[in-house]
């Protein structure tokens, strides 16, 4: 399997907070890897690092190949890799199709971007009936759907979640997982997925991460990890 991210004795911190302290992984073509761990373990900063938010003090970041980390950002959203940030960042008083046309920001193919945007409809209908409603209107697990289809107007490559199933309605958390193995099903696209809801980001998952304090803890086959009693009692306790 050809490896498309590999993450490398990464060490990052914001003035006196250690945020990584040595983290390596990897991530290969097609793949989904989960990312868990408890608020402050670094999670996010991960995703920060790759999408060049944040700078690494330490360490490497490769992506197909090519060394990443000092890339503009904007530069590496061009590159193939998108990000859907942590809680639901939508322009509420903008339109649904206006929302998603953000997310083709760098591309400048209009066929192609057409072609994309038909696709995200496709995949959410029900963004499809509000395409002219204010992202404001939509329900909280809609504008979650609205922003992962903004993301896929970039047409990545490589799809980077964070927390998608955050402040969603329990029910909605199902949808969203079910988007996610469809979308790397049918995009071709590699997932690095950040949840703290463990056990849906496990289920749906090949290989998996744990984190805590800013270094990865354990890791291996997602299936593995699910019957694992440490991960059951660190990471899988008391959840759905
Ligand atoms: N902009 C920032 N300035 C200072 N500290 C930060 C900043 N962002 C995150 N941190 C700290 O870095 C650590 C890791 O945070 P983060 O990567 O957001 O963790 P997670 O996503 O797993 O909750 C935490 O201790 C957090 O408080
Ligand atoms: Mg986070």
């Amino acid at each position: 399997m050809t490896e498309i991210l590999n993450f490398k004795d990464v060490e990052l911190y914001y003035d006196h907070v250690y945020a990584l302290k040595g983290v390596s992984l990897t991530v290969t073509e097609g793949e989904t890897v989960a990312l868990i761990g408890a608020n402050g373990a670094g999670k996010s900063s991960i995703l920060r690092a790759i999408t060049g938010l944040a700078k690494i003090k330490a360490g490497s970041i490769h992506y197909r190949g090519e060394r990443l980390d000092g890339t503009r950002a904007a530069d590496i959203v061009r590159k193939g890799i998108a990000m859907v940030p942590e809680g639901l960042r939508v322009f509420p008083f903008m339109s649904v199709r206006d929302n998603l046309m953000m997310g083709a920001f760098t591309r400048t193919d209009k066929a192609g971007i057409a072609q994309s945007l038909d696709s995200v409809l496709t995949r959410f209908p029900r963004l499809k009936e509000r395409f002219g409603q204010q992202a404001s209107t939509l329900s909280g697990g809609e504008q979650q759907m609205m922003v992962i289809g903004r993301a896929l107007m970039a047409r990545p490559k490589l799809l980077l979640l964070d927390e998608p199933s955050l402040g969603i309605a329990p029910k909605l958390v199902q949808d969203i997982a079910r988007a996610i193995v469809a979308i790397s099903r049918d995009e071709k696209v590699s997932v690095l997925l950040v949840e703290q809801n463990s056990r849906m980001a496990l289920s749906i998952s090949s290989r998996a991460y744990a984190m805590s304090t800013g270094s990865v803890v354990l890791s291996g086959v997602s299936k593995e990890l699910m019957s694992d009693d440490r991960i059951k009692a660190a990471y899988l306790g008391g959840e759905l």
